[in-house]
C-alpha cells in the first residue's frame, strides 16, 4: 500500500472515530494492565503494514480510549479536537518543521506571531502583546514565573488557595516559595490578605479549575503595581470565553497583566496541545531563556521564539490554531462557546429545580458544580456509577469540605439531547 492509500485509510478511520465516538463507553471500560496484556511484549523484527497497526487501533486500543472527544465527556475540562485542527495536524506532521530559529522554519515562526496576534484581537486584549505558544498551561506558567523572577529577583508566588497545581509545580521546578491566599464565599482570591512585599509574582486565575470562579483581577493588578510584583493570569480554560463579548466581564484587569495564558486546546476546538502565552513584557521573558550557542548563532536579524520559553525544538503548532480560526471564524467560535454555555444553563436550571439535588457554587462558564443530598459517600458513589456505565463521564471536587460533582460542558459535539441523558443518567444512579 501506498502512503495515498494508508492516508486515505486513516482519515477514513478518523470520520468514522468522529461519526460513532458517542455510542462508545466515554470512560475506558478497562483494567490496569488489560492494554498491556495484548500488546505483544517485543517490537516488530520485519516492518508490518500500516493496515495492521490500524487494526490494532481498533482492536487493542479502543477499548483502553477514554473518550474525550464524545459529546459526552463532562469530566475536568471537556475539549474538543475540531476537524480543520486534526487536519492541520496532519499537515504539520507532514511538514514536521522544527522551528527553534527564524530561518529553520519563517513561515511557523511568522504564523505563530501573526495567530496569536489575531486570536489576541478576538479576545479582546491589548494591541501590541508578545504571543508564542507553549505545549501546555503548566509550561507557560514556568515560563511567566521564570521571567518574574527574573525581572524582581524574588522567590515568593502568590496565588490563591484555588490556583491550579501547575503554579505550585512550576515554583518547585524554579526553586520558588508558593504562598496561598484564602478565597472569599465565592471561591474568590481575598484581596485583603494579600502581602506582596516579597513577592516576584501573583497568579490570578479566571476560571479555577474546580469551580470555574474568578480572581478580583483589578484589586489583584493594583497590589503587584504598588509592590512591583510580576501579575500573570492563568485563564487556561475560561480565557477563550472572551470571544463573545458578554462573557467579557471576566477580563477586567487583564489589560494590565505582565503575562496571560488561554489554552486554545481547552475550550478554543484546537487540538492538544497549544497553550497561547501572551507577554507585556517579552524582554523579561527573553532574559529568562535566551542563549545562543555558537552552532545556533545566526545573521538573522529577526526573533527566534525559542528564546521566550523553556523548549528549543518547536513543533509547527500554530497551523492547527490558524485552521480553527480560519474555518470557524469569529461567529462560528462564538455560536460553539455560547452554546456549551447555555448547556450548562439549562442543567444548573435542571439541578436547581429538582429537590434532594442542590447547586454548590455560582455558574460563571460551562461548569456546573453540584450535589446530592446526602453524605460525601453516597455522592462518590453516584460519580462511580454513571462514570462505570459509561454513559456519561464527569468529575469532582471538593468545596468547603464536602465531595461536589462538576459538570463542564465544552466539547463541540455536545447537544441537548446528551446533557438530557447525563442528567437522567445521575438522577437514576
Ligand atoms: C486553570 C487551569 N490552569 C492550568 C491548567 C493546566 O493546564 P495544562 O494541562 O495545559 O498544563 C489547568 C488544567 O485543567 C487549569 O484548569
Amino acid at each position: 500500500m501506498s502512503f495515498r492509500d494508508d492516508g486515505a485509510a486513516a482519515v477514513e478511520w478518523a470520520a468514522r472515530y468522529l461519526e460513532q465516538v458517542g455510542e462508545y463507553p466515554v470512560l475506558a471500560q478497562v483494567r490496569p494492565g488489560d492494554i498491556t496484556s495484548r500488546l505483544p511484549a517485543s517490537p516488530p523484527e520485519r516492518g508490518e503494514p500500516f493496515a495492521d497497526v490500524l487494526r490494532d487501533v481498533d482492536e487493542i486500543l479502543l477499548p483502553g480510549i477514554t473518550h474525550w472527544q464524545s459529546p459526552r465527556f463532562f469530566a475536568y475540562f471537556a475539549v474538543s479536537a475540531s476537524e480543520p485542527g486534526i487536519l492541520a495536524e496532519l499537515l504539520a506532521a507532514t511538514l514536521n518543521s522544527v522551528a527553534f530559529l527564524w530561518r529553520t522554519s519563517p513561515a511557523s515562526t511568522e504564523l505563530e506571531t501573526v495567530t496569536l496576534d489575531w486570536t489576541a484581537q478576538l479576545l479582546g486584549l491589548p494591541d501590541g502583546w508578545h504571543g508564542h505558544i507553549e505545549d501546555t498551561a503548566s509550561t507557560s506558567t514556568i515560563a511567566a514565573l521564570a521571567a518574574a523572577r527574573e525581572a524582581t529577583g524574588r522567590n515568593v508566588v502568590v496565588c490563591s488557595e484555588h490556583a491550579h497545581s501547575s503554579v505550585d509545580k512550576a515554583a518547585k521546578l524554579l526553586g520558588l516559595d508558593v504562598r496561598k491566599v484564602p478565597a472569599d464565599a465565592e471561591f474568590r482570591l481575598r484581596v485583603e490578605e494579600l502581602d506582596l512585599t516579597d513577592a516576584a509574582a501573583v497568579v490570578a486565575t479566571v476560571g479555577t479549575t474546580s469551580i470555574a470562579s474568578v480572581d478580583p483581577v483589578p484589586a489583584i493588578a493594583d497590589a503587584c503595581a504598588s509592590a512591583g510584583a510580576w501579575l500573570h493570569v492563568d485563564a487556561a480554560y475560561a480565557g477563550s470565553a472572551w470571544v463573545c463579548p458578554e462573557l467579557r466581564w471576566s477580563q477586567a484587569g487583564v489589560d494590565r497583566a505582565d503575562s496571560l495564558v488561554v489554552n486554545a486546546h481547552k475550550w478554543l476546538f484546537t487540538p492538544m496541545d497549544c497553550s497561547l502565552l501572551w507577554s507585556r513584557r517579552p524582554e523579561d521573558l527573553r532574559r529568562a531563556f535566551s542563549l545562543v550557542p555558537e552552532y545556533l548563532r545566526t545573521s538573522d536579524e529577526v526573533d527566534s521564539l525559542s528564546d521566550y520559553g523553556p523548549a528549543l525544538g518547536r513543533r509547527f503548532r500554530s497551523l492547527k490554531l490558524w485552521a480553527v480560526l480560519r474555518c470557524y471564524g469569529r461567529e462560528g467560535l462564538q455560536a460553539r462557546i455560547r452554546e456549551a454555555v447555555r448547556l450548562a444553563e439549562l442543567f444548573e436550571g435542571w439541578v436547581r429545580d429538582e429537590p434532594g439535588w442542590e447547586v454548590c457554587a455560582p455558574r460563571h462558564f460551562s461548569l456546573v458544580c453540584f450535589r446530592r443530598d446526602g453524605s460525601d459517600a453516597d455522592n462518590e458513589g453516584i460519580v462511580e456509577r454513571v462514570n462505570r456505565s459509561g454513559e456519561l463521564f464527569l468529575s469532582h471536587t471538593r468545596l468547603g469540605g464536602r465531595y461536589v460533582l462538576r459538570l463542564a460542558v465544552g466539547n463541540e459535539r455536545t447537544t441537548e439531547e446528551d446533557v438530557l441523558r447525563a442528567w437522567a443518567a445521575l438522577r437514576q444512579a
